[in-house]
C-alpha cells in the first residue's frame, strides 16, 4: 500500500519510519501540502492517502480521490468532523482513524493551560529573567475546592476528572453518555451555571457547533476560566471577545481555534496577521493559545504512528478493520 501523507510535518517523520520498519507491504510519501481541492491531484497513483485535523476532505474532494482508484483514508488523529462520512461511504472508502493515543497527553495540556492562566508563570518566567521578582499582577486561585465542569467525558474528559480529583475539585460533567464516576453527572445549563472552570471536550457536530455562545456566557459565573482544547468552533470566538471585554470570561485557553487550518502548525512569523478575530483574542492578557499542541507528546505521536500503521496493515490483508469510522 503507497500511502500520500498530506499536512506532514517533520516531527511526525521519525515515529512513522520507525512503525513501519519490517513492513514492507506499507510505504509512505511525506507530503507537507494539506489535503483540498486543488492538492488532491498529488494523491494520483497512491493506493491510500493519510491526513491530519486540518486536511479537507468534503465530497469533491472524495470524487476525486475515488477517480484515482483510492478505497483508503487514514486519519492520523481522532476527530473526523474534517471528513464528509456519506460521500466516503457512498464511494466505497474505507475510513480509519486512531481513536485514542493519549487521552492523558490532552488532559495534562488543560492542566497546563489552567495553571498557567491561574497562577501566572508565563509571566513570572519573564519578569524574573529581568530581574523582576515583583508580585503585583501575580495572584492566582487554588483548583483545590474549585468547581470544573466537563462538557463531553469520554476519554479526555474523563482523563481530566482522574486529574482533577487529585487536585482537590469538585467535578461536575455533562454528557448524555456518562457513567457514575468520581464526579456528579449534571445538565449543560446547571453545569455552566455552577462552574468556576469550564473545559470542553466533546466531539465538534451539529448540535455542538457553537455550544457555548452569548446565551451560554450569560448563564455563567462572573470571572468563569474556559478552555477549549477540543475542536474550535465549539465555541463562538465573538462571544468569547464580547465576554472577555465585559469580564464575565475571566479567563480563556485555547488550544484550538475556529480558523485554525489557516494559521496553525505553520511559522507566519513574517506576514502580517489578516484574521482579526484572532488578533483581537490574543491580545487579551487573560487569553492563552497554543496552536493544537494538547496531542503533543512523544507517547501519544508513538502511538499514533502505530495504530495508523497498524489501520493500513488491516486493510492490506483484508481483516477486521478495528477502528473504522465507517
Ligand atoms: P470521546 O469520543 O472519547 O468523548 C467525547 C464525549 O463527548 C463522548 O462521551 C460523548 O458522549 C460526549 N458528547 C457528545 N456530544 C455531547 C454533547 N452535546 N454534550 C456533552 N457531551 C457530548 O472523545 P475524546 O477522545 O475524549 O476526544 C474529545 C475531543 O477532543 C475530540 O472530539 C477531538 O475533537 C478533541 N481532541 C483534541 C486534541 C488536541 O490535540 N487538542 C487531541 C485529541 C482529541
Amino acid at each position: 500500500m503507497n500511502i500520500a501523507f498530506f499536512s506532514t510535518q517533520k516531527y511526525e517523520q521519525p515515529f512513522f519510519e520507525q512503525s513501519i520498519t519490517g513492513q514492507g507491504s506499507v510505504s509512505i510519501t511525506y507530503l507537507e501540502q494539506s489535503l483540498n481541492q486543488n492538492t488532491a491531484i498529488l494523491a494520483k497513483d497512491f493506493d491510500a492517502i493519510c491526513v491530519f485535523v486540518n486536511d479537507t476532505v468534503d465530497d469533491a474532494v472524495i470524487k476525486q480521490l475515488a477517480s484515482f482508484g483510492i478505497k483508503t483514508i487514514l486519519l492520523r488523529c481522532a476527530g473526523f468532523n474534517n471528513v464528509d462520512l456519506p460521500a466516503a461511504k457512498a464511494n466505497s472508502m474505507n475510513v480509519l482513524r486512531v481513536p485514542a493515543y493519549s487521552p492523558e497527553a490532552v488532559a495534562e495540556h488543560c492542566i497546563a493551560l489552567m495553571l498557567t492562566l491561574s497562577r501566572k508563570t508565563h509571566k513570572a518566567y519573564n519578569r524574573v529573567r529581568e530581574d523582576n521578582f515583583d508580585l503585583n499582577g501575580l495572584l492566582g486561585f487554588n483548583l483545590h475546592s474549585k468547581t470544573v465542569g466537563i462538557i463531553g467525558c469520554g476519554k479526555i474528559g474523563l482523563a481530566l476528572c482522574n486529574i482533577l480529583n487529585g487536585f482537590g475539585a469538585n467535578v461536575l460533567v455533562c454528557d448524555p453518555y456518562a457513567q457514575p464516576g468520581n464526579y456528579t453527572i449534571t445538565d449543560l445549563d446547571s453545569l455552566l451555571t455552577k462552574s468556576d472552570i469550564i473545559s470542553l471536550h466533546c466531539p465538534l457536530t451539529d448540535q455542538t457547533h457553537h455550544l457555548i455562545n452569548d446565551e451560554a456566557f450569560n448563564k455563567m459565573k462572573p470571572g468563569v476560566m474556559l478552555i477549549n482544547t477540543s475542536r474550535g468552533a465549539l465555541l463562538n470566538s465573538k462571544a468569547c471577545i464580547n465576554a472577555l471585554k465585559t469580564k464575565k470570561l475571566g479567563y480563556l485557553g485555547l488550544d484550538v481555534y475556529e480558523q485554525e487550518s489557516e494559521l496553525f502548525f505553520k511559522n507566519h512569523s513574517d506576514e502580517i496577521n489578516q484574521d482579526d478575530i484572532f488578533s483581537r483574542l490574543v491580545s487579551f492578557k487573560n487569553v492563552l493559545v497554543t496552536g493544537h499542541q494538547g496531542f503533543f507528546t512523544q507517547e501519544a505521536l508513538t502511538e499514533i504512528a502505530n495504530t495508523t500503521i497498524q489501520n493500513a496493515l488491516e486493510v492490506c490483508e483484508s481483516k477486521p478493520l478495528t477502528n473504522e469510522v465507517l
